[in-house]
């Protein structure tokens, strides 16, 4: 497949959650072309930021042409997107990599830790409009942080957070010894709660093979060729995670030597 950058306009800035920022685009061809999961890469006009920046689209609609991207302010990249005029182009690659396998007959179960949100109102939606039964755990620090649940129509909501603000007091993770029977798992956050995740399913006897993650690893080109998004694989090896993901099972994953780049 070839990929060809292209120039998106701003057309809305809005803050999701506290400390997050909502860019919508309007790129026609992008927001038909890409599937839940799929990721973009970013041009950054930031002084000394030379690599464009990986996110992932958290929803697109292909009638009106617009898709979006949320995320926080972690470096000089994000700010420099987060201050994005509406009316202003951002310089798109893609849409990148494999997204969710989203057919199935079980009940799905998403697991969003934090700022692993940002993939899910897109795949919710999607997995809705199959006719699934949705369940969306959503984890954040407090309830300031947590995405609004209207976001994820025609889904059950349950929330924990580590303050105990709402919901839950804990790890969304705990979350998921409530569910029962059969279970098709969606999991996106930092790689501890993803680890979490795997000691819970290995407990519950959950096979690693129904649950898809969404990775985030470092990311140089976002195109398969430096290597530098490598995440160790089960097999043996490593898998690229912009070319076999970032949307990948579970079971492909070395997760015992997978380590956490960015979340110290
Ligand atoms: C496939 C994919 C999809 C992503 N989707 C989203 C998304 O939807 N929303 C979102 O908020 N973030 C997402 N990320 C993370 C996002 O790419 C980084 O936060 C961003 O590149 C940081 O750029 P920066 O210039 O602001 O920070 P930098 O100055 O490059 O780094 C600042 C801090 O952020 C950390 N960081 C750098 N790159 C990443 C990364 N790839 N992932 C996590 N932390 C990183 C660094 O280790 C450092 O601690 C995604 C990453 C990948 C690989
Ligand atoms: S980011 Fe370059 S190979 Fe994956």
């Amino acid at each position: 497949m070839i990929v060809a950058a292209a120039q998106a306009e701003v057309v809305e800035r809005s803050t999701p959650m506290s400390g997050a920022t909502e860019l919508v685009v309007h790129h026609p061809p992008s927001a038909s072309a890409v599937q839940p999961g799929q990721f973009f890469q970013l041009a950054v006009g930031a002084p000394h930021t030379i690599l464009r920046r990986p996110y992932s689209a958290a929803w697109a609609d292909p009638i009106s042409g617009r898709l979006g991207f949320i995320f926080n302010v972690v470096g000089a990249g994000s700010a420099w997107l987060a201050n994005l005029p509406e009316g202003h182009d951002v310089d798109l690659l893609g849409p990148l990599g494999r997204g969710f396998e989203l057919d199935g007959r079980d009940p799905a179960i998403v697991v969003a830790g934090g700022l692993g949100v940002a993939v899910f109102p897109g795949v919710v939606r999607a997995l809705v409009a199959r006719g699934r039964r949705v369940t969306v755990l959503l984890g954040a620090r407090s309830v300031a942080q947590l995405m609004r649940s209207d976001r994820f129509a025609g889904a059950e909501v349950k929330v924990a957070t580590d303050d105990g603000s709402a919901g839950h007091h804990g790890s969304v993770v705990d979350l998921l010894l409530d569910q029962v029977g059969g279970l098709d798992i969606f999991g996106c956050g930092p790689t501890p709660m993803l680890q979490a995740l795997m000691r819970a399913a290995r407990r519950l006897d959950i096979p690693l093979s129904s649950i898809q993650v969404a990775l985030e690893t470092p990311m140089g080109c976002g195109i398969g060729t430096c290597l530098g998004c490598a995440a160790p694989g089960r097999a043996g090896g490593y898998l690229l995670t912009c070319q076999d993901g970032p949307c990948l099972r579970a079971d492909r994953i070395d997760w015992d030597h997978m380590t956490d780049a960015f979340h110290g």
